[in-house]
């Protein structure tokens, strides 16, 4: 199939022309086809949730496991009861605090709800997005929208709508191009069915920001369970979120890291690997007076090969390490890198969910 590409004017969702395009996504939508559109996290791939033939275009253009739920996304509160059985004072408490905004609800599904969206479950995913483009694209679909982020299944999610026609081109009806995505990290996903609320995925709401809202415990799913070896949850526990090359953690906190990451950098090369490296700035320019080689802003010459350096932000600040990452790794796989050499975040704040993504990128099954 032919992938039709709309465009949204950069920082001008309401002009006629960037109307145009939102209002033909949305009846693309409403058809029953699927459109890939720009959220505040990612990009999602979306369709009609009540329409269980169009939710069934998203699983095959994915290459999706059936038994992985999709998140439902509305534009407005009041679509809310027919995607959700019922909401308790809790689950109202957080979409007051944090909708519309990058926060999932797991609640009781309605029974309108095809059971594909939710992978059999009882339990539905909502979330309402804030970013302006999704929100005219919902409004105007008026119906709610399955989304999970637009990339196959198992790879890196998409920030921009260069990364979604990589994965999805020719797979499904539309993409929405908006531009870059705003946190480069996915929602935090809770359940508030109980009286805890529990963390099933981190994302861009933190466990702190949690804790300030809800009156139950906020703790998360793992710690509830009884530690990593508890079944996964769904789309738990299987290599996610993953580059193509080999990706190489490495942990600690400054400035020790930075030799960690050195010594790593160089074990790589010397075993004949093409080596990529996800740099926080300051790192970078380290990294570089430590060979006194030649380099350009790609790259830089030591030993053998090309050391691939990306650029990733400021270390210092968790928010802009979720925004580039997902760009970094595309970026060093699309050098042509066989290895990633990554540090790790420490879990604090957004801190945690970017950990969260690169540990299950790096696991290897
Ligand atoms: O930021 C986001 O959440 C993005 C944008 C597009 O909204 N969406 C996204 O969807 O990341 P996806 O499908 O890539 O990840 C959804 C994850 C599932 O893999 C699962 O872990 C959890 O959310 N989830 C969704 N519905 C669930 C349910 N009913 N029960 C348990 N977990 C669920
Ligand atoms: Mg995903």
């Amino acid at each position: 199939m032919e992938t039709l590409r709309l465009t949204v004017e950069a920082g001008n969702p309401e002009s006629r022309a960037s109307r145009r395009a939102i209002a033909r996504a949305a009846e693309i939508l409403r058809a029953g086809g699927t459109v890939a559109f720009p959220t505040e996290t990612v990009y999602g791939l979306g369709a009609n949730a009540l329409d269980a033939t169009a939710v069934a275009k998203i699983f095959a253009a994915k290459e999706r496991p059936g038994w992985d739920p999709l998140i439902v996304h509305i534009g407005e509160r009041a679509m809310l009861l027919q995607v959700a059985a019922g909401v308790n004072e809790e689950a109202g408490r957080l979409m007051d605090a944090f909708w519309p905004g990058p926060l999932t609800l797991l609640l009781q599904r309605h029974p309108g709800v095809p059971e594909l969206v939710t992978a059999g479950l009882e339990k539905v995913g909502l979330r309402m997005p804030a970013h302006p483009v999704a929100h005219a694209l919902l409004v105007a679909a008026g119906v709610p929208v399955a989304a999970p982020s637009a990339n196959r299944f198992g790879r890196i999610s998409p920030t921009n709508a260069f990364h979604v026609a990589e994965d999805l081109e020719g797979r499904i009806d539309a993409i929405l191009d908006g531009g870059d995505t705003t946190h480069g990290v996915e929602s935090t996903v809770v359940d508030v069915r109980e009286r805890e609320c529990v963390i099933y995925r981190p994302g861009i709401v933190t466990l702190e920001q949690l804790r300030s809202v809800c009156r139950g415990e906020v703790m998360f799913r793992t710690e509830l369970e009884g530690g990593e070896s508890a079944a996964p949850a769904p789309g738990m526990g299987v290599r996610h979120y993953a580059p193509q090359a080999r990706l190489v953690l490495v942990e600690g906190i400054q400035p020790g890291l930075e030799a960690a990451l050195m010594v790593e950098v160089n074990r790589l090369e010397e075993a004949g690997e093409v080596v990529g490296v996800m740099a926080p700035e300051g790192f970078t320019a380290a990294l570089m007076l430590m060979r006194k080689k030649p380099f350009d802003l790609r790259g830089f010459t030591m030993g053998y090969n090309t050391v691939h350096v990306y650029d990733w932000g400021s270390w210092a600040k968790p928010d802009e390490l979720a925004h580039k990452l997902y760009a970094g790794l595309r970026w060093l796989d699309a050098a042509g890198v066989t290895a990633i050499v990554c540090p790790l975040p420490e879990p604090v704040g957004i801190g945690v969910a970017v950990r969260d993504r690169l540990l299950r990128a790096g696991s290897g099954k």
